[in-house]
C-alpha cells in the first residue's frame, strides 16, 4: 500500500483524524487536510491547510497533491460543520456557509480531482449523517446538506464508474466532542453503545481498499441501528 496516496478532509479531529490515522496505519501515505493550521500530520503523511468552503483552496490542494504526490487513489470528503438555529433566525449567509462545507466542497473537490482519481482507479468517501434520513428540529441547512450529499454520491458513482468508486457513509451519534455519552444514551443503541470515530475509519478503509471493488453508489448507514428502532408511546 506505500504507494497510495489518500486525501482526507476535516482531519484536524473527530471521526477524520480516526480515518486518517488508520489509513496510515493501513499503509497509506494519507494528506490531512483541515483549515484548522494545527492539524497534524499522519505517520508518513502530510498536513495541508485548506478551507474547503473556498473554492480556490480546493484547486489549490488538488494541484498540491498533483505536483507533489503525483497520484490520488483515495479520496474522504469527510469536513462538515453544523448550524442549528430556528429557521427564523437561519440566515442565507448561515445555509450557504453549511451547504458550502458539508456538499459543494465534495463536488469540487471530486471535480478537480477526477483526472487523478481515473488514473488510479480510485475511491471516494463522502461521510453524510443519518440526518440525511431524519431530523431534530432546527437543523434544515445541515438535513439539506447531509441529504444533498447522499443524491450526489450515486450521481457521481454513475458518472465516474467503472473508473472511480463513490460511496457515502452515515453515521448515527458517534462520540467525538462534548460530554461523555450517559449509560441510557448506550442503552438506546440497538448496538448497545454510541459510536466512536473508529467505527466510521474501519469502513472507510474498507470502501477504500481492493475487497469493495463490486461496491458503488451505496450509502452505509453505521448507527448502532438507532434509524431502525420505531419508538411508540402508549
Ligand atoms: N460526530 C457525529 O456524531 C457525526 C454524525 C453524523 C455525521 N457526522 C459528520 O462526520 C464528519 C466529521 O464530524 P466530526 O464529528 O468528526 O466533526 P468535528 O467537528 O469533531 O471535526 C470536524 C473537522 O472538520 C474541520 N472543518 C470544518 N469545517 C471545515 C472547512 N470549511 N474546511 C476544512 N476543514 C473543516 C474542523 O476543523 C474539524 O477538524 C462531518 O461531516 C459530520 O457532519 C458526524
Amino acid at each position: 500500500m506505500t504507494d497510495k496516496i489518500a486525501l482526507v478532509t476535516g482531519a484536524a479531529r473527530g471521526i477524520g483524524a480516526a480515518i486518517a490515522a488508520r489509513l496510515a496505519a493501513d499503509g497509506w501515505r494519507v494528506i490531512a487536510a483541515d483549515r484548522d493550521p494545527a492539524c497534524p500530520a499522519p505517520p508518513g503523511g502530510r498536513a495541508a491547510a485548506c478551507d474547503v468552503a473556498d473554492p480556490a483552496a480546493i484547486a489549490a490542494l488538488i494541484d498540491s497533491i498533483a505536483a507533489t504526490e503525483g497520484r490520488l487513489d483515495g479520496l474522504v470528503s469527510n469536513a462538515g460543520i453544523m448550524i442549528r438555529k430556528p429557521i427564523a433566525a437561519l440566515g442565507l449567509d448561515d445555509w450557504n456557509r453549511v451547504l458550502a462545507t458539508n456538499l459543494t466542497a465534495t463536488f469540487l473537490l471530486v471535480r478537480a480531482a477526477e483526472p487523478l482519481l481515473a488514473a488510479a482507479r480510485g475511491a471516494v468517501v463522502t461521510i453524510a449523517s443519518t440526518r440525511a434520513h431524519m431530523s431534530e428540529p432546527d437543523t434544515e441547512a445541515y438535513a439539506a446538506a447531509k441529504g444533498g450529499l447522499v443524491a450526489l454520491t450515486h450521481a457521481l458513482a454513475i458518472s465516474l464508474g467503472p473508473a472511480i468508486r463513490v460511496n457515502a457513509i452515515s453515521p448515527g451519534w458517534i462520540a467525538t466532542k462534548g460530554a461523555a455519552p450517559r449509560p441510557e444514551d448506550h442503552a438506546d443503541h440497538p448496538a448497545g453503545r454510541v459510536g466512536i470515530p473508529a467505527d466510521i475509519a474501519a469502513l472507510t478503509a474498507f470502501l477504500l481498499g481492493p475487497e469493495s471493488g463490486f461496491v458503488t453508489g451505496a450509502e452505509f448507514v453505521v448507527d448502532g441501528g438507532m434509524t431502525r428502532k420505531m419508538i411508540y408511546r402508549e
